[in-house]
This record gives structure tokens, C-alpha cells and sequence, in this order.
């Protein structure tokens, strides 16, 4: 199979819309980051997701939707919470986890009744989902265990000769996944940090709680290089410096992902500079670990960021990119 990269015109969105009709697999653009997509209630097509990504199959699929109203359809029931939710965060960059409709196979599940619903905010994936007039699965267009992919390209290079088509939107506005939240118990749990912080969504319906990281994460988000970070406090700046110095002592060629504020510190050491702000970060953060591939890194340092807004997302893929490696 040759996979091609399209424009969104009409007429390629209409070609990708037949595609997924006819089983075939799909990826395109969302505002967090590239899906991959085939409809929900095709079990065949579904089947082939998990095997393109190498995803094991208890790891269940996101399910997309044009409008809040199809919600309705995939879930057997939206409790008051999830409903607020949705009115206020959709389009956008939250999932809420709901009990699933007969319509969703249990395949997409990983076997279990619930559901994780969103409607990206993208008007490429909106026109394609119209379009389809079907829910769609929408996990992130990598393999499994790379960073998730932010530009047609990314996909490309992990799915090449595996899916029909990529659909190419440029660059994804927010560069890292949704926020998975399950309203079904209370005080609801953020299952996922992702696009909408905590503080956004306790504005809305109250206190919330957070899933607890486990103590030993599984390596996921990783690049070829191995991934270090420190946390975030007065002295990190040193404490990076004297990690780089030891590793290109090594031999280690070397990097540091840092905020542009910082860079000046760094002296003449490698860097990639990750903007100016955190949603920058959170931007270019995946961007920049396989940047870190295709120039050949071993070594890639990331700075911490504070614990607060779109920070705790980013640090939850950090330790999940070192495999908890933190210096
Ligand atoms: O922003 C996003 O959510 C992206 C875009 C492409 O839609 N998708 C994404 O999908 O990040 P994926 O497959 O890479 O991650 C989906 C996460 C997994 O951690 C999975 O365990 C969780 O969602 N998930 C899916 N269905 C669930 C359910 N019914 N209950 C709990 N967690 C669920
Ligand atoms: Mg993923």
C-alpha cells in the first residue's frame, strides 16, 4: 500500500471520507495532535488500528463526533457534569469517559462499557467527520510508544506503506492530547492531563481528582534518544548544565529542550529552544523529541516546568518520555 499525503480541499476530504467508508484507514489533522482514523462501528477497520500502531488491545480507542448530539448516540448515558462539559469544552481539546452505546463494538473498548468521547476542534477532522456522518475512532497517528505526531510528516514516518491516506493541516494548534475525564464517578477523575488543565474544568463542576502517576511509568512518548528532565526549581539550570557536561564528557551528542528565556544560560551548549511560553512548549514539545531522532541525538535533556495549567500535562509527558528519568 502507497500512503499518501493530501491537501484538505473538499474534494481530498471527500476522497478520505470514502476511504473510511470503505474500511480503510485514515489520518488526519485534530487541534492536539494527528489521528488516526477508521469508523467506530466497522470492527474490521478498528482491527487494523491496533495492528498498524502496534497498540494492545486492552488500551481502548478514543471515539470522535461531529456534534454534541451524536454524543447522545455513542453513550448510554451523559451524567449533569459531562454535560456541562461538553457544552462548554467541545470542540476542544477534553474526552469525557461515559458509558458506551450498543453501537460502539467492544473492540474499540478494550472490552470494558464505557466510552471516551470527544469532538476535536479542527475544521479539517469536522468536515471529515460530517462527511463520514459516522463516529470515528481517533487515537494518535504514531506507532505506539513514539511521541505522538504534530505534523503530516511525523505520521508519515511511522505509518509510511501502513494507512491509505494522511491528511495535511500543518501544524497542530495545542501539540499534546485531550484531557481524559470520568464523569461518572464524583468528584469526576482527570484520568489524563492533556489540553484543558484542571483549574478550567474545576471552574466549571467543582473540585476533580487526578489519577496518581504510577510509581515506575511505562516508557511511552520516547524518541530513539534517551530522555532526561529535571524537575523544575531554583538550581535547574546547573543541575541541567552539569548533566550535560558529564554526558558529552561521554561522548553522548546532546541536547536540552529549554524555555527561550533560559536559553542565553546555556552557554554555547546544544539547544532547542521550546518557545517562549508553556502552551509553546506543550507546542513543539513532541516536534522537538523526534527532531532529536533525525539529527542524530543520544542524549536529550528537558527542562521541568511548574506544576500548574497546561505545566502538569507537560510534565506528565516528560516522565513518560524518560521513563521517569529525572536528574
Ligand atoms: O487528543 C487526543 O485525545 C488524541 C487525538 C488524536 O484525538 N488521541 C489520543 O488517543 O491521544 P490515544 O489512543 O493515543 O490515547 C487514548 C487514551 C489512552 O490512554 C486510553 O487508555 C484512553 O485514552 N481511553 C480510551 N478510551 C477509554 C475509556 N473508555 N476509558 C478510559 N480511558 C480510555
Ligand atoms: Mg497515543
Amino acid at each position: 500500500m502507497k500512503t499518501q499525503i493530501l491537501e484538505p480541499t473538499a474534494i481530498n476530504i471527500m476522497r478520505c471520507a470514502n476511504k473510511l467508508k470503505c474500511g480503510g484507514l485514515v489520518a488526519f489533522p485534530t487541534e492536539t495532535v494527528y489521528a488516526l482514523g477508521a469508523i467506530a462501528t466497522d470492527a474490521v477497520a478498528v482491527e487494523r488500528v491496533f495492528a498498524v500502531k502496534g497498540r494492545s488491545h486492552d488500551k481502548p480507542l478514543i471515539v470522535a463526533a461531529p456534534k454534541a448530539e451524536d454524543i447522545y448516540t455513542i453513550a448510554k448515558s451523559v451524567p449533569d457534569k459531562a454535560r456541562i462539559l461538553i457544552e462548554k469544552f467541545m470542540p476542544g481539546a477534553l474526552t469525557v469517559v461515559l458509558d458506551k452505546a450498543d453501537c460502539i463494538p467492544s473492540i474499540v473498548t478494550g472490552g470494558t462499557d464505557t466510552v471516551a468521547v470527544r469532538i476535536p476542534d479542527n475544521e479539517i477532522a469536522l468536515k471529515l467527520l460530517k462527511m463520514v456522518g459516522k463516529p470515528i475512532v481517533v487515537p494518535s497517528a504514531n506507532t505506539s510508544d513514539r511521541p505522538s505526531p504534530t505534523l503530516a510528516q511525523h505520521v508519515l514516518n511511522d505509518l509510511d506503506g501502513k494507512i491509505d491516506y494522511i491528511l495535511d493541516g500543518g501544524a497542530s494548534k495545542i501539540g499534546i492530547e485531550s484531557t481524559i475525564i470520568d464523569t461518572r464517578v464524583e468528584p469526576p477523575v482527570v484520568l489524563r492531563g492533556g489540553g484543558v488543565s484542571n483549574e478550567l474544568i474545576e471552574k466549571e463542576i467543582g473540585k476533580v481528582n487526578c489519577r496518581r502517576e504510577r510509581p515506575t511509568p511505562i516508557s511511552a512518548y520516547s524518541p530513539d534518544a534517551e530522555v532526561l528532565f529535571s524537575a523544575f526549581y531554583d538550581g535547574m539550570v546547573d543541575n541541567i548544565c552539569s548533566h550535560y557536561d558529564r554526558r558529552v564528557e561521554r561522548g553522548n551528542k546532546t541536547v536540552i529542550i529549554c524555555l527561550e528565556s533560559n536559553r542565553k544560560a546555556y552557554g554555547d551548549r546544544n539547544v532547542f529552544s521550546a518557545g517562549e511560553t508553556y502552551e509553546d512548549y506543550a507546542h513543539n514539545l513532541f516536534a522537538l523529541l523526534r527532531r532529536a531522532d533525525t539529527e542524530h541525538y543520544d542524549i536529550v535533556i528537558a527542562e521541568g516546568v511548574k506544576a500548574e495549567g497546561i505545566g502538569v500535562s507537560i510534565i506528565n509527558r516528560l516522565v513518560r518520555a524518560s521513563g521517569g528519568l529525572i536528574i
